[in-house]
């Protein structure tokens, strides 16, 4: 698990608030769900057989209650969707969530335990439009987060009945040469075969080279879809490679599957900052009507060690200075009237000698100081210090406020 501290958090900051913003101008509403949820949903929905579900969820009983710490969002969301029956009040629905997600991994760099991911999940629109301007949304907001290096992965692996024809074709087609493949892969093929697909193992790789391809499997429908994906793609100027082994770790999906990598100088083989995919069934077995939704989710994290924007630090502009015992209380008035102005200031309430208390100011990046000697305040004045400019003037503390308030917004113009 992993801290954020305060030289990081501006840029998670400024992230968050950029993924707000750019969701929001897709017209996507924000929703909260809790970060427990029952087991059960977890197990349905992503699935028995997987990774994240056999070894990676936090699970725990209470009161009888099997709970698990949410391991990604779409699951909960889904849940949202339908026990509030938001199907009842709009055709189409575009929600995004942010937040932490748990997963007993093995740590690594941009692999952690505890993660945080932004989410998009789209309800109601079943057509490749709709999965087009999700993934054009993904690479617009990497490229305001000068990601370097940003690919897109796509591919399609149809509706369950193409599933259920290509695993049994899949099967028939590595039993015999069971033998040859990694210990992992061997297991799966009795488990979840499709995973054998993306195995990173040389030995599984080049049994796979020769396998069934999945875009042989898809039924005309899918085709024309995935067709339609990759037309609306092309009219929105969205470079993009189909990877006919992408099948991503989760059951739940149907149809179109996408990954977005970049930032790999940095990342290494863990620079996958995006995944999603369309998983038109899931509503209906929580229970909901047929709705067909398709989602992405990136990791924070993940994006923070790609992102080669430079965001400013936030800083205290204004530093108040009492010389004296007798000034520390007049100090701190000035200090919150500053602050009530939305003035970020900090005042030396340890009453050290002036020089130290501007080197302080100083390391602190303020931009003005204000000097409270006993003998000011008895003339009911104040010392102002450009910190930048080494000018000082001395100022009637009644107009002290307005002043600062001034000289820092002419700064910042
Ligand atoms: P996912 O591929 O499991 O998909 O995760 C999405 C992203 O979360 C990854 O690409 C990665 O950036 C980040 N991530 C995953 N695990 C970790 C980890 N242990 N440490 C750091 N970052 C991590 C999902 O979670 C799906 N719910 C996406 C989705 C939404 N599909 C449809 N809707």
């Amino acid at each position: 698990m992993n801290d954020v501290l305060p030289d990081e958090i501006a840029r998670w900051q400024h992230l968050e608030r950029l993924f707000a913003e750019t969701a929001r101008c897709y017209g996507f509403s924000e929703v909260r769900t809790p970060f427990v949820e029952p087991t059960g949903l977890f197990v349905r929905t992503i699935g028995e057989a997987t990774d994240v579900v056999e070894k990676e969820m936090y699970s725990f009983t209470h009161h009888d209650e099997a709970l698990t710490l949410r391991p990604e969002s779409t699951a909960g969301l889904a849940r949202a969707y339908v026990e509030h029956r938001i199907h009842t009040r709009e055709p189409v629905t575009k929600w995004f969530s942010c937040g932490p997600m748990f997963r007993a991994e093995r740590p690594q760099r941009g692999r952690y335990r505890q993660f945080s991911q932004l989410d998009c999940e789209i309800y109601g629109d079943p057509g490749p439009g709709c999965d087009a301007e999700l993934i054009d949304l993904v690479v617009g907001f990497m490229a305001k987060l000068q990601i370097p290096d940003v690919r897109v992965l796509v591919n399609s692996i149809g509706g369950p009945e193409t599933r259920v024809r290509y695993r049994e074709g899949l099967v028939a087609f590595l039993e015999p040469r069971r033998d040859g493949l990694s210990a992992d892969s061997q297991r799966r093929l009795g488990t979840n075969p499709l995973r054998i697909l993306d195995s990173k193992d040389e030995r599984d790789k080049a049994i796979m080279a020769e396998a069934p391809n999945l875009a042989e499997f898809l039924s005309d429908d899918d085709k024309a879809h995935f067709d339609g994906l990759q037309r609306a793609l092309t009219a929105l100027g969205v470079p993009f490679t189909v990877d006919p082994l992408l099948v991503r770790g989760l059951d739940y999906y149907t149809r179109t599957l996408f990954e977005v990598k970049g930032g790999s100088a940095k990342l290494g083989a863990g620079d996958t900052l995006a995944g999603g995919g369309r998983y038109d069934n899931m509503i209906e077995e929580l229970g909901g009507p047929s709705v067909p939704a398709i989602g992405f989710a990136a990791g924070v994290e993940r994006l923070v060690i790609a992102s080669e924007a430079t965001i400013e630090p936030s800083r205290i502009d204004a530093y108040v200075s009492p010389l004296g015992a007798g000034a520390i209380e007049r100090a701190m008035i000035l200090g919150r009237d500053l602050r009530q102005h939305g003035i970020a200031t900090e005042v030396d309430t340890r009453g050290g000698s002036l020089k130290s208390q501007l080197r302080r100011a100083n390391a602190l990046g303020c931009s003005v100081a204000i000097i409270l000697g006993e003998n000011e305040i008895a003339a009911g004045t104040a010392q102002v210090k450009d910190l930048l400019g080494h000018t000082q003037d001395s100022i009637a503390l009644s107009d002290v406020v307005r002043i600062v308030a001034d000289r820092l917004k002419s700064r910042s113009r």
